[in-house]
């Protein structure tokens, strides 16, 4: 692919790949969630940003009162590796008790980052509570956390694009690709 970034290694999925995988998200959470009354539908900043845009117009529930909010987290900072410590810079706007929802990521990775907020929004009592993930680097897992929506499993490479950064970087891309090693390692 010639327009690939000259920072990106490979290309991972490409928008079209993404788009058919979200396009196939979406008819299911619209399955899934028929007859629901309320559904919040919750996009973890910043990562989420492009796959919750993407996801919620695959999502058809007229029936339903939708509602978007979001959520700002980090646990990485400028590193490659997850530090455990969850920070959350930005909570959400509404409550979510008795309503069903759906946390939105981009990517688990050690699985710290979503267990953690799981816990925490169970504390909220919604009346159901899941996940739709992007991406999953199954090696990397060191807790168990369920996922019921799932992009792709990814092998252990640093990956960029489509909302995932490096140090801030490379979230415009519109495909998910592998970062050059001379990137980040020095
Ligand atoms: C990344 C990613 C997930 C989390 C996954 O976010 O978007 O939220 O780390 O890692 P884990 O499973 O090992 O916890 P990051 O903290 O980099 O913030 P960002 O979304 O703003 O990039
Ligand atoms: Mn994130
Ligand atoms: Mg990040």
């Amino acid at each position: 692919n010639t327009n690939l970034h000259p920072n990106v290694k490979t290309l991972l999925f490409s928008e079209n790949e993404i788009k058919e995988r979200v396009q196939q998200i979406g008819r299911e959470i619209t399955k899934d969630y028929q007859g629901s009354k309320e559904l919040v539908l919750i996009g973890i900043l910043k990562g989420s940003f492009m796959f919750m845009s993407d996801l919620v117009r695959a999502i058809d529930l007229p029936d339903t009162l939708v509602t978007l909010d979001f959520m700002s987290i980090s646990s990485y900072g400028a590193s490659t590796t997850s530090s455990g410590v969850v920070k959350i810079n930005m909570d959400l706007k509404e409550a979510i008790e008795g309503k069903d929802v759906i946390v939105v990521e981009d990517i688990v990775d050690s699985g710290l980052t979503l267990k953690h907020l799981l816990e925490l929004l169970q504390s909220r009592k919604p009346k159901s509570l899941a996940t739709s993930v992007l991406l999953r680097k199954k090696e990397g897992l060191k807790v168990e956390v369920p996922v019921k929506y799932i992009g792709f499993d990814i092998p252990m490479v640093f990956i960029i694009g489509y909302g995932l950064d490096f140090a801030e970087r490379y979230r415009e891309l519109p495909y998910l690709g592998e970062l050059k090693e001379e990137c980040y390692k020095h």
